[in-house]
């Protein structure tokens, strides 16, 4: 597998913190995969985001996108061509009074002509389903479809890899099904590769890689199937674990095949099939 970001000795801490963030991280993502980042509030999720794309530099240690380290302007200006963000508040994300002109924003902002600019914005509306939305102003969308809006901003740019940062924590749940869906067809028909950071383990189910951060350190990295088998461990670093899959941990562990449920609607089909 081919890399895509490489992070070498990465070692963070802010400006008058006495603590290091990110101690010693040493990662890398590969090429075409959905990567989940789950970890507890203060874990150093958003930094590590922040590192990737030169947003934040590191005190000690090499991030590499694409084959180039990051060094200089230059290179955090390629970096986040390939890497785009979409952050947790919709409604800080939105800059412009029509869809249309919030999709064009970062595309006016590298210089594409007028005419390129209007291809890709409608290329990127369509492939989101947000076309018959184009003149509408951004503040009539739901949260569900505000974070859609953001999400066509980047995808006009082009990029390879798409993080999002707890992007669906602010949305109801429909909200956050729409989020998960468009990562997900994303990642299966562009190849874009995505790393969902996330806290709710229910979002790692479709990952091909689970890492977990805690107090800045990896504390697993694996594959979903593993991370479900361990909830316990999760708990213990403080994150929820939801009940379905607490109670089919559990009977998986009595020897019960249940498989990895997600949610009660799947646990209870499940259990029905054992009476
Ligand atoms: N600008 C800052 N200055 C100083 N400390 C900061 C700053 N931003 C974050 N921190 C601290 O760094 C640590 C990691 O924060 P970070 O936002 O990366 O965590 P996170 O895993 O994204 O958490 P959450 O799940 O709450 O989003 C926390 O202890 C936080 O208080
Ligand atoms: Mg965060």
């Amino acid at each position: 597998m081919e890399p895509i970001i490489q992070i070498k000795d990465l070692t963070f801490r802010y400006p008058h913190s006495k603590e290091e963030i990110l101690k010693n991280i040493t990662l890398d993502f590969y090429k075409g995969q959905f990567i989940a980042v789950l970890g507890p509030n203060g874990s150093g999720k958003s930094t590590l985001a922040k590192l990737l794309t030169g947003i934040l530099q590191p005190e000690k240690g090499s991030v590499i996108v694409n084959g180039k380290l990051i060094q200089d302007e230059e290179d955090v200006w390629q970096a986040r061509k390939t890497i785009g963000i979409v952050f947790q508040n919709p409604d800080n994300q939105i800059v412009a009074t029509t869809v249309e002109d919030d999709v064009a924003f970062g595309l006016e902002n590298q210089g594409i002509p007028p005419a390129e600019i209007r291809i890709r914005v409608d290329e990127a509306l369509t492939k989101l389903g947000l076309i018959d939305y184009k003149q509408m102003e951004p503040h009539y969308l739901s949260g569900g479809q505000k974070q859609k809006v953001a999400i066509a901003g980047i995808l006009a740019m082009k990029p390879n890899v798409i993080i999002f940062d707890e992007a669906t924590s602010m949305l109801d749940p429909q909200g956050r099904k729409e989020v998960i869906e468009t990562a997900r067809k994303l990642n299966e028909t562009e190849r874009i590769t995505v790393i969902h950071i996330t806290h709710f383990l229910q979002e790692t189910i479709f990952a091909d890689r689970v890492i977990v951060l805690n107090e800045g350190k990896i504390f697993f990295d694996g594959t979903p199937e593993e991370i479900f088998a361990h909830s316990q461990t999760l708990k213990e670093i403080g994150l929820d674990v939801p009940l379905p899959v607490e109670l089919s941990d559990r009977l998986r562990n009595r020897g019960i095949p249940i498989g990895e449920i997600v949610n009660e609607e799947e646990l209870i089909r499940k259990l029905w099939t054992f009476i």
